[in-house]
C-alpha cells in the first residue's frame, strides 16, 4: 500500500499487531510514529525498520493528560499527521463477578478513554487540513460480549470503541476525516502467547478457519483503512476473525 509522504501514528506500535502495522507503513514508504509505553521494544522496531522511517514517543495511554501533552508535541514536531491507528490495548480475562473496580477503570481508561483522548487531540488539526484517516482496533469480544479471551470489561471497552468510531465517522465525514474499526479474533501476539493450551483449543474450535491469525493478516485490513484505497469508506466495522462473526 502506498503511504509515501504520509505520517501515521500507531499506538502500541512496538509489539504484535501494532508492529505489523508499523512495518506496513514503512513498506509503503510512509513515516510511522510509534506511541507506546515500552520504549525498549519500540526502539528495537525503529532500528529494525530504519531510524529515518520511524519515530518513537513514550506515552502511558491510561493518562489523558500525558496523551494530550505528547500528541500536541507530535503535531508540533511533524506539522501534519495524516493517520492515527488506535491499536494499543490491554485484555481482561476474569469472570464478571471477579472484575474489580480498579480493573474495570484501567481497562476502560486504556482501551476506550485513551482512544477518545488521542482522537480528540488530533481532530482539530485533521479538520483544518481536511484530511485524516483514523482506524480503531476493537475486537470480536465487542460483538459477542467477550468469551473467547477477553471478558466483560474488555468487551465493554471495545464495544465503546465501535460506538466512538461511528460517531467520529459521522461528524468527521464532511471534513475529510474517515474513521473505521477492525475486530480481530485470536491473533498470535505477546498478548495471547501466555494462554493455556486448553483455552487455546477451545477458542480455535469457535473459529471456522480453525487457526489464529498472523498479526500481518490483521494489519493488512487496518492498513487498507489507513490508506487512500479506502477513500469512500467510513464508520465501517470490519471482522477480521477467520469467520467467527458472519453478520449482515
Ligand atoms: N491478540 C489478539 O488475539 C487480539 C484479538 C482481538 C483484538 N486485539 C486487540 O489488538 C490490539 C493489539 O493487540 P496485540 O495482541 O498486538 O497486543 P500486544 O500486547 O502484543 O501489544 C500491545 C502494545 O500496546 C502497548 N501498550 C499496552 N498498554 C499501553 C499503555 N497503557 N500505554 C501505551 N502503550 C501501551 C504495549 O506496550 C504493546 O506494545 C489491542 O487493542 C487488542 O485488544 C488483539
Amino acid at each position: 500500500m502506498d503511504f509515501a509522504g504520509k505520517k501515521i501514528i500507531v499506538t502500541g506500535g512496538a509489539s504484535g499487531i501494532g508492529k505489523a502495522i508499523t512495518e506496513g507503513i514503512v513498506e509503503g514508504r510512509g513515516h510511522a510514529i510509534i506511541v507506546d509505553l515500552n520504549m525498549e521494544t519500540a526502539e528495537k522496531v525503529r532500528e529494525e525498520l530504519g531510524k529515518n522511517n520511524v519515530t518513537c514517543y513514550k506515552v502511558n495511554l491510561a493518562n489523558a493528560e500525558e496523551i494530550r501533552t505528547v500528541f500536541s508535541q507530535i503535531l508540533a514536531d511533524f506539522g501534519q499527521i495524516h493517520g492515527l491507528v488506535n491499536n494499543a490495548g490491554i485484555v481482561s480475562t476474569v469472570p464478571f463477578e471477579e472484575v474489580t473496580q480498579n480493573e474495570w477503570d484501567k481497562v476502560v481508561s486504556i482501551n476506550l478513554t485513551g482512544v477518545y483522548t488521542a482522537i480528540s487531540t488530533l481532530y482539530p488539526s485533521m479538520k483544518e487540513n481536511g484530511y485524516g484517516r483514523i482506524v480503531n482496533v476493537a475486537s470480536v469480544a465487542a460483538k459477542r460480549g467477550g468469551g473467547l479471551l477477553g471478558t466483560s470489561a474488555y468487551a465493554a471497552s471495545k464495544a465503546g470503541v465501535i460506538g466512538l468510531t461511528k460517531a467520529v465517522a459521522r461528524e468527521g465525514a464532511t471534513f475529510g476525516i474517515a474513521c473505521n474499526s477492525v475486530c480481530p479474533s485470536l491473533t498470535l501476539t505477546p498478548m495471547t502467547a501466555g494462554m493455556s493450551a486448553e483455552k487455546k483449543e477451545k477458542i480455535l474450535a469457535t473459529i471456522p478457519m480453525g487457526r489464529g491469525a498472523d498479526p500481518k493478516e490483521i494489519a493488512n485490513v487496518i492498513l487498507f483503512y489507513a490508506s487512500d484505497l479506502a477513500s469512500f469508506v467510513t464508520g465501517e466495522v470490519s471482522d477480521v476473525d477467520g469467520g467467527v462473526t458472519m453478520d449482515g
